[in-house]
């Protein structure tokens, strides 16, 4: 009875808490329900701790430095140990030892690392025996698969007058073009590029390491000088926030670093962030915010806009950018962490006349692990970065289609009129998705049968028009006796544990749930075992996954999530691995599908994510409303999570709760249609709002729309393969284009996208038939429309009428497209190809062209093709050449497209004069020749002519020119 009383109360809190989750208006972010860095005792210590160093200017005297007598170097790393002084309990002045690394990677980067010396004599005391005895040193294990090899070549340039004074000088690098300088006393490291220090480590001070120590008697204080240090003895060893108290077992051992970058006014990423591009200032002032950006993977339903507040993921990967020159730094850490930024006054004598931005990077445990990238452009950095955590998965081409999901599709008969009505309406989709609602009661890896009977068939009824089906699973798992898979999870000790070592249960959508720990590589396993053919489906062809709430969000949890003295494999604290929960979730449901079908190029998206997380799937930008501030805020968030390494990023189309106009939903699929990926979605208590429901001219305008993206997918999925290589992302900044225009580097309602050279604008305000759209460089632009020409860098007028999305083509690129109507991007695979030239101010222009079978690995053992095509002003002919590597054997692959060819060519902003009366070209392909018409359009009223050449008969395979 008692038993059934609380099971009853437990049910009725919960569904209560989801009704308060479900109804909350849209402005406001259930703010109190999160910590301000004033709630949290390390961050408001080590900001006090930094206004106290300031308010010291120049005498400030920190407690660190490195004994020079320890330091070496050997093999590419610089080694020894900083002594951080303190006083002991009688009040004379000990040390505690840090030993530190600055290691010198074969990429180019640099690598500093500060641990605290393992303590050989018993655990401190007071530490349960249950937890792991070391500070938390994994980050870099999950985030980091690059090669951490040291250079030999980086050598030890310093003088001996330099190393009596404790100073080191290291070059490395490419060429040894980078140099360390790490002085011992003040503690600095900074790195030089070009002769000028870029990123200097420690310039402020502020590093900080709260030693492990035994729990001090409050009692004592006033006999104990040293206690006196401890300002804050109650919440450093034990700290209640929103009716939880974390126990603190270790007491406090937070980390913290400032990292200054010499004349650069600009620093951009640390995602997930609702906030603009160009992070601002966090210690107050106008425009300024008053907190520190916040890393803390959470469930924040409804976000503000223009926050720093911790949000559903975490990337500590920030680029600052000047004229001409870029770098990142990589905070390797998983624990709650608090980023400070100021930006100086210039100090002319050292780094000229521009700002600098001061940084102050604060975790609540591990060690300090940053890694530093020196450019020095944005693609060299976002290339060091993917070497270092990994590059986008490439996905498979439906992956890059549009996405139809809602919360619910509510039944098999549901989900056939939605993809029924997406033919009748002839709007191209490629994947329809059920949320929680599918299964019986929130238990995963179940179907309601009442409404989902026969799932294999509904699978294969939309495999049969090439669609696919994704459906949600979440990481927790319903505590439900004769529910097989809680009692797997809970039998193996599987799940999250509490800090007394027994099972952790907390509130999710089921009810009652438990957590599963995918830090344990037996949890990975076990949930292969999930996803193995015939046990939750036994159709596989086309079922995709979906991974939410995986911050992890526990509905009664602190902070909407797990405590932080929750114990994980290895017994490590919550705490300490907090921020790479959900990537490990993303990862082992990746892993599980690939074990499940080896061959198929998974598709996993997730909520929550870390740095690395972009090696396993996509990522969308949480729960949204469908306001117009929440479309505008789309882009400055896009860009920053492309510029963290994470590319294949979206929003929800429409806004997640609440109703958008039939006008804001049409404005956000215009927007949508650029989004990397780009999916509606909607809340349960949201009016339908599929693409027909919303009656002409809406309609017609999302259509054009979604077509617009199915016509660029062959230049969308290019690009998905350059960021797969070289990081270079698919939703580009301006400065990636304009490097030395520092006006443009702020702008963040507009980017270039992919490899096409569009310049979009979208519009996010209600009513506007306008726009300024900047134009960063001094290339040629063009409207993508109309052919109208713009040019001179600055703001331009563009009319936007409602059927148009602001759109200008730079000069100089050249976009492959696809241009027939098919259901889903699969049936295109095969389609004919269009190629539209753009001109630049020298009548060039040229492009990038991948391709592979979309679906498979194959493209692995080569089987692809990469061409690049160009048009030369010099001899007026287009050329196709091939970029396969030497040695991939692609003829297999190119054998099953050797019908595929170029339908149509574009050329935009031709001098028509070079074709004098001709009205044909010439192609040239396999020694053979032939004429080809053409038809021009001149020019007329700001627009410049266009030639376009009818049915070339050129292939896409081989190499090929057209004379013009
Ligand atoms: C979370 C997700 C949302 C999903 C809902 C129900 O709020 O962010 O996308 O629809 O859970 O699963």
């Amino acid at each position: 009875m008692v038993m059934a009383n609380s099971l009853k109360f437990v049910t009725v809190a919960c569904c209560l808490f989801v009704v308060l989750l479900m109804a909350y208006p849209v402005e406001s972010a259930k703010r109190y329900l999160f910590k301000t860095c004033e709630q949290s005792s390390f961050c408001r210590r080590n900001r006090e701790y930094a206004d106290l160093a300031q308010s010291k200017g120049a005498a400030w005297d920190s407690p660190y430095a490195i004994d020079s007598s320890t330091v070496q170097f050997d093999g590419g790393v610089l080694q020894g140990t900083i002594l951080k002084s303190i006083l002991d309990s009688k009040g004379d002045p000990t040390n505690v030892e840090l030993p530190f690394q600055l290691v010198f990677l074969e990429s180019g980067t640099a690598r500093f690392m500060v641990d605290e010396k393992q303590r050989t004599d018993s655990p401190i005391s007071g530490f349960p025996e249950s937890i792991t005895q070391r500070r938390y040193n994994e980050a870099s294990k999950w985030a980091v698969t690059g090669d951490l090899t040291p250079d030999d070549n980086a050598i030890d340039a310093t003088t001996d007058n330099e190393r009596k004074d404790g100073v080191y000088k290291i070059k490395f690098g490419p060429d040894r073009y980078f140099e360390a300088v790490v002085e011992s006393k003040p503690l600095r490291v900074a790195f030089y590029r070009d002769g000028e220090p870029q990123v200097i480590l420690n310039d402020r001070g502020l590093i900080n390491m709260d030693h492990w120590r035994a729990k001090p008697d409050p009692s004592q204080i006033n006999d104990d000088p040293s206690l006196k240090n401890e300002l804050d003895i109650k919440d450093m060893w034990e700290e209640s926030f929103g009716g939880s108290t974390d126990t603190k077992p270790k007491g406090p051992e937070s980390i913290a670093l400032d990292v200054t970058f010499p004349g650069y006014e600009h620093v951009f990423g640390i995602p997930e962030h609702a906030d603009k591009f160009s992070l601002r200032e966090t210690r107050g002032g106008e425009g300024n915010h008053n907190e520190p950006y916040r890393l803390f993977n959470v469930d924040i339903f409804e976000y503000e806009v223009n926050s720093p507040m911790a949000m559903y993921g975490a990337i500590p990967f920030m680029q600052a950018q000047k004229k001409k020159s870029s770098v990142g730094i990589f905070w390797a850490n998983g624990a709650d962490t608090w980023i400070d930024i100021v930006k100086s006054k210039p100090n002319e004598q050292s780094f000229g006349v521009k700002k600098s931005t001061e940084t102050h990077w604060i975790s609540e445990s591990g060690i300090i692990d940053m890694y530093v990238m020196l450019g020095p452009d944005p693609t060299s950095v976002y290339h060091q970065y993917g070497l270092l955590t990994g590059f986008t998965a490439l996905p498979p081409i439906y992956a890059v289609g549009y996405h139809q999901c809602r919360w619910n599709y509510n039944s098999e008969d549901d989900v056939a009129e939605v993809d029924a009505n997406f033919d009748k309406y002839e709007i191209p989709y490629d994947a329809i998705w059920l949320d929680i609602e599918y299964t019986e009661n929130k238990k995963y890896f179940t179907w309601l049968k009442s409404m989902f009977p026969t799932p294999e068939k509904m699978m294969q009824n939309l495999d049969k028009r090439k669609r696919k089906l994704v459906v949600i699973i979440d990481p927790h798992i319903k505590k439900e006796a004769g529910y097989k898979t809680y009692e797997t999870l809970s039998k193996g000790e599987l799940a999250i544990k509490t800090s007394e070592g027994q099972e952790y249960n907390g509130w999710c959508w089921p009810g009652e749930s438990a957590w599963i720990d995918t830090f344990n590589p037996k949890a990975a396993d076990f949930w292969k075992d999930q996803y193995k053919p015939g046990k939750f489906c036994g159709y596989e062809n086309n079922f995709l996954m979906w991974n939410d709430m995986n911050e992890p969000s526990v509905f009664n949890g602190p902070e909407v999530s797990a405590p932080r003295d929750a114990l994980h494999y290895g017994n490590w604290e919550h705490r300490d691995v907090h921020n790479i929960y959900g990537a490990t979730y993303h990862n082992a449901t990746q892993q599980a599908m690939l074990a499940r079908n080896p061959r198929q190029r998974p598709f996993v998206l997730t909520r929550s994510f870390f740095a690395g997380s972009q090696r396993y799937g996509a990522v969308w930008t949480g729960d949204n409303a469908a306001s117009w501030d929440y479309l505008k805020i789309v882009t400055p968030m896009l860009l920053s999570h492309s510029i963290a390494g994470f590319s294949f990023v979206g929003a929800d189309v429409g806004g997640f709760f609440g109703n958008p106009t039939p006008e804001l939903l049409t404005r956000w699929y215009q927007a949508g249609a650029f989004y990397p990926f780009f999916r509606g979605h909607a809340h349960i208590e949201s009016k339908r709002r599929e693409p027909w429901l919303a009656g002409e001219p809406y309609t017609s305008l999302i259509r054009n729309a979604i077509r617009l993206r199915y016509q660029l997918l062959p230049s969308v999925y290019t690009a998905f393969h350059r960021a797969s290589f070289d990081g270079v992302p698919i939703v580009r900044p301006m400065f990636l284009l304009a490097p030395e225009n520092e006006e443009a580097f702020e702008i963040d309602d507009q980017f270039f996208f992919g490899e096409t050279g569009l310049l979009v604008k979208p519009i996010v305000e209600e009513g506007a038939r306008s726009t300024e759209i900047y134009i960063p460089d001094d290339e040629l632009y063009y409207d993508y429309f109309d052919e109208t020409i713009y040019e001179g860098i600055g703001y331009k007028h563009l009319d936007a009428p409602f059927e148009k999305i602001p759109i200008l083509a730079r000069g100089g690129h050249i976009i492959v497209r696809r241009d027939r109507y098919r259901r889903s991007a699969t049936l295109m695979s095969h389609d004919p190809l269009t190629l539209v030239i753009h001109l630049d101010r020298s009548g060039n222009a040229g492009g990038v062209f991948y391709m592979d079978d979309g679906e498979t690995m194959a493209y692995n053992r080569g089987a692809f093709l990469h061409r690049f095509f160009m048009f030369n002003a010099q001899d007026n002919i287009l050329r196709s050449r091939s970029m396969q590597p030497s040695g991939a054997s692609s003829r297999s692959y190119e054998k099953t497209i050797d019908e595929v060819r170029i339908e149509k060519i574009i050329l935009v902003g031709f001098n028509t004069d070079k074709l004098k009366s001709a009205r044909t070209v010439e192609a040239f392909q396999d020694k053979k020749s032939w004429s080809a018409d053409i038809h021009v359009a001149e020019t007329s009223d700001g627009k410049v002519s266009v030639v376009t050449v009818r049915d070339p008969k050129v292939l896409v395979i081989g190499d090929w020119s057209i004379q013009f």
